[in-house]
């Protein structure tokens, strides 16, 4: 293993990686883990990677989780990029893809943050685990908790899905409805931990979620020849995947595996919960909470996100930009992609299809340019948003 230590995103203090952490102890912001990379590229080659095993753990030297130590690992990663050849021409798009997350154990993409978490916790001798959850994270918690016997525990709204609250308790774990949205179930979280002995898995609270999550970069420039694209679309909730790809594309020019150039990056979110979009648009260097929170999109639905700060940096940095979809626009374009290209797409990723759409007509995205959307879900956790 070549992780060294973790560094805090706001002020740079250093904290040990043998302890088990989560804000930063002086400014209450997220923990990055730092990677040798000079040492993890002695043996992690990228011409090399096709003859590895397809999981994320191909990546073994540059994430987390010391030699020998088995990860707790349902087969997660190595999920497909596709080409979306019909939904691209009639967007008058040269060349689109997706990232289909939905063939992730647990069906979404929180299954690499997951596995590499709960490993770490469990190396670092959390017993019992407890996160917030809009959906998709808590089946991830529920599944890998399980199979590393842990116990967790799911603080959800009322009002999630009930596919996802059905697989959490059908993974064992404990699920606690709240009346409130995923910061009132972060709070509850917070209040109660320390007397209860829970280790706190909130998005960017621990700092192993974003190691599995920058895979999708790793993944992203490997399926694509070391090329990165020219624009990416992601749907943006707390934002560890964009944060994480970040990270990753950062590691991979350190390695000399890729160039200089990043792809435009783009946060998609709901019109009825778009933190990130106002923030952006107002040129704001955080996001103030979003008031009365609601859309389909579960993942979608949080109000305030810890990382805003790096979410709009990344925006800024990278010449993206932050567009919102309506709920209606999601529910009509997850049947065209779903008639187009034979994904039934979660509303999350639908959600980018859509904002390609309007990115495509407002002239933001040229025809001639590689996209790649981030399909995070499975529509199929999603059928109390459908009528019979
Ligand atoms: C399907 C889906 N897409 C997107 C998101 C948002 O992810 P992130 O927190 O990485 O922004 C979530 C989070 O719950 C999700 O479940
Ligand atoms: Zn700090």
């Amino acid at each position: 293993m070549f992780l060294t230590h973790l560094e805090c995103t706001a002020c740079g203090l250093e904290h040990d990686w043998q302890l088990l952490q989560n804000l930063c102890t002086a400014c209450h912001k997220p923990l990055f883990a730092i990677v040798d990379l000079a040492a993890a590229g002695r043996t992690l080659k990228r011409g090399a990677l096709a003859t590895r095993e397809k999981s994320l753990w191909r990546y073994r030297e540059v994430l987390p989780l010391p030699d020998g130590v088995e990860p707790v690992s349902l087969g997660e990663g190595g999920t497909p990029l596709l080409r979306a050849e019909r939904f691209g021409r009639a967007a008058e798009l040269s060349e689109l893809w997706i990232k289909d997350e939905s063939q992730n154990p647990t069906q979404s993409f929180k299954a690499r943050g997951m596995a590499v978490a709960v490993s770490m916790a469990k190396y670092l001798g959390a017993t019992k685990l407890a996160v917030p959850s809009a959906g998709n994270a808590g089946g991830a918690v529920a599944a890998y908790a399980a199979r590393a016997g842990l116990e967790a525990q799911i603080f959800m709204p009322r009002d999630t899905p009930r596919a996802n609250i059905i697989e959490c308790r059908e993974l064992g774990a404990q699920v606690i409805l709240i009346d409130g949205l995923i910061t009132d179930c972060g709070a509850e979280i917070a209040k109660r931990k320390r007397a209860e002995g829970w280790f706190d898995m909130s998005t960017l609270k621990e700092p192993y979620r974003v190691e599995g999550k920058k895979t999708l970069g790793y993944e992203l420039a490997e399926q694509l020849d070391w090329q990165l694209p020219d624009v990416i679309l992601y749907p943006t909730g707390g934002g560890t995947g964009l944060i994480g790809m970040w990270k990753a594309f950062d590691e991979m020019e350190a390695l000399g595996w890729i160039g200089k150039k990043r792809p435009r990056m783009f946060s998609v979110q709901a019109t009825g919960c778009a933190p990130i979009v106002r923030a952006f648009e107002a040129g704001a260097k955080s996001a103030a909470e979003f008031p009365n929170a609601q859309t389909i999109a579960s993942g979608l639905r949080v109000p305030k996100a810890i990382g805003d700060f790096l979410i709009l940096k990344i925006l800024r940095q990278s010449n993206g930009g932050a567009v919102a979809v309506d709920d209606e626009e999601m529910m009509r374009v997850t049947r065209e992609v779903g008639s187009s290209e034979g994904l039934f797409v979660a509303p999350e990723g639908a959600a980018c299809f859509a904002a390609l759409k309007s990115l495509r007509h407002s002239g933001k995205i040229a025809s001639s340019e590689r996209v790649v959307i981030f399909n995070t879900g499975s529509g199929i956790k999603y059928l109390d948003c459908y009528q019979g």
